[in-house]
Order: structure tokens, then C-alpha cells, then sequence
């Protein structure tokens, strides 16, 4: 029989695009204060595979909370947020921190590595729940290391590494047990310009070449160049959705 598109048509608008890594939902996160402040205000976002989302708005725009109820490290007052098609709001304690370790990698503005741990150190904790043998675990630091360029540097201390090496460990940190999604508030806000922008040559390479989703929040402009979408938020909601350098 010849194909006839309208003879099989069910919807108009079918949704071909692939299911989205991140979905929420009127997601609300308010903080009682006296009253009702919504630091999160019915938002509703989707993020896909292998996309490359930058957020951005002003100070106290919601962005941080967003980005601790993607990673299930916040839970929202109302709405639904999931992940690779899990609902977070039907997860236990237990069974969030879980798949935080599984699917979440988050980068911090300040790094948070362990401060008497080495770089390798700091990059197989995370692993240390799996069942993976200590040889495998750091082999694979080891190669998440020179993946960031920092291999030669992954018996030093934190202390002994400059900022920009230390954001380069705590990716490789974030990226050990393979996430289904990459995320990272203000990963160059504590580093000058050029030191800045090797990092986020970092990002943009994972993503590029590893088809690794990410989330960063920033406020620097020029980052939303490596972005397929810039996401703009205000009072807690996004108000506008723009192609970024790559969309
Ligand atoms: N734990 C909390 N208790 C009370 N209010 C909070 C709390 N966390 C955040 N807020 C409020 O929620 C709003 C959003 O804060 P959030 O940190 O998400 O903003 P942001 O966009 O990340 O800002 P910045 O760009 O300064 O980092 C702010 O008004 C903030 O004061
Ligand atoms: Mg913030």
C-alpha cells in the first residue's frame, strides 16, 4: 500500500524530539518567611539529550533553588520535577540520594573538594558506592583527570592547586559515575577571565564530544556562546527561552 502520511495521522503535533533528560513541571519552591516567598514560581522546563542549557537572570531570580531541585538535593512545595522519566516526588530519602549518585553531576562556584583528599582521591568518592573494584575506580579518576587536563597534577592537594585547577577536578568529580545530566552554578564565578574561559572550554568540549547534557547557571555573557539555549529567568519563572552561540 502507498504510504499516506494523513491516512495514519493521529495528532497534528506529534512529538518526535527525543524524551527530554529533565522535565518540570509547575514547579514551585516557596520559603515562609513571615509570608510566602516563591523563590521557584510555576516553572516549566524541559532539557534534552546532549543539549547544552545556559540560565541566567538576576540575583535572587530563582536559579540556584532551581538547580537543587533538579539535582534532588531541594524538594519542591508543589509541581513535579523528573528525571530520565522518574518522577522525584515518588522517591524515598534514600532513593533520591541514590539517583543524585547516579544521574545528578553538580559543579559549586567554590569547588567543595575534600580539602585532605588528592585530586585522584576526590574523584573516585563518588564511586565509592559502586561495586566497581579501588583498581578500576582509579584508573578511571586517572582518565577523567586528563580528560579536564589535569592528569599530571592527581596526587596534589587541593590547596596545592590553583582555582581553575581545582574547578577542573571538581568536574572530573562531578562527570565519575557517568551522569545523565551536568550541573553547574556559577562554575566561573570565583576565577579571573582567562582561567574562566578554559573552563568553559572544558564544559563545551564534554558536551561536544561526549554528548554530555548540561545546566550552567551563569552571569557572564560570554558563555552564552557555547549555550543551544539560554534560558532567562525572573522572579522565579522563566520568561524567555533564546538560542544560544550553538542553537
Ligand atoms: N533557604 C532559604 N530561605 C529563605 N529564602 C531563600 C532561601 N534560599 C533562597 N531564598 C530566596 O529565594 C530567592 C531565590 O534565591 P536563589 O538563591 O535561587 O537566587 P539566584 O537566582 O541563584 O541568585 P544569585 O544570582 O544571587 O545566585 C531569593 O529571594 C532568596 O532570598
Ligand atoms: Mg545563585
Amino acid at each position: 500500500m502507498e504510504w499516506r502520511k494523513d491516512a495514519f495521522r493521529i495528532d497534528d503535533n506529534v512529538d518526535l524530539r527525543p524524551r527530554p533528560v529533565l522535565s518540570a513541571r509547575k514547579l514551585n519552591r516557596a520559603f515562609y518567611l513571615g509570608a510566602a516567598i516563591y523563590a521557584v514560581h510555576d516553572l516549566d522546563l524541559d532539557v534534552y539529550p546532549g543539549e547544552f542549557v545556559v540560565m541566567r537572570g538576576p540575583s535572587g531570580s530563582g536559579k540556584s533553588t532551581l538547580l537543587s531541585l533538579m539535582a534532588g538535593l531541594d524538594r519542591p512545595t508543589s509541581g513535579r520535577i523528573t528525571v530520565d522519566g522518574q518522577d522525584l516526588n515518588d522517591l524515598s530519602e534514600a532513593e533520591l540520594a541514590d539517583l543524585r549518585r547516579r544521574k545528578i553531576g553538580y559543579v559549586f562556584q567554590f569547588f567543595n573538594l575534600i580539602g585532605h583528599l588528592s585530586a585522584r582521591q576526590n574523584v573516585v568518592l563518588p564511586m565509592a558506592f559502586t561495586p566497581a573494584p579501588q583498581w578500576y575506580m582509579d584508573v578511571r579518576a586517572q582518565e577523567l583527570l586528563e580528560r579536564v587536563g589535569l592528569d599530571h597534577r592527581a596526587d596534589h592537594l587541593p590547596g596545592q592547586l590553583s582555582g581553575g585547577e581545582q574547578q577542573r577536578v571538581a568536574i572530573a568529580r562531578a562527570l565519575a559515575n557517568t551522569p545523565s545530566l551536568l550541573l553547574a552554578d556559577e562554575p566561573t564565578g570565583n576565577l579571573d577571565r582567562k582561567t574562566a574561559t578554559q573552563i568553559a572550554d572544558v564544559f563545551h568540549r564534554i558536551n561536544e564530544e561526549y554528548g554530555q547534557t548540561c545546566v550552567m547557571v551563569t552571569h557572564d555573557p560570554e558563555l552564552t556562546a557555547y549555550a543551544h539555549r539560554v534560558v532567562s529567568m525572573a522572579d522565579g519563572t522563566v520568561v524567555d527561552i533564546a538560542p544560544g552561540g550553538r542553537g
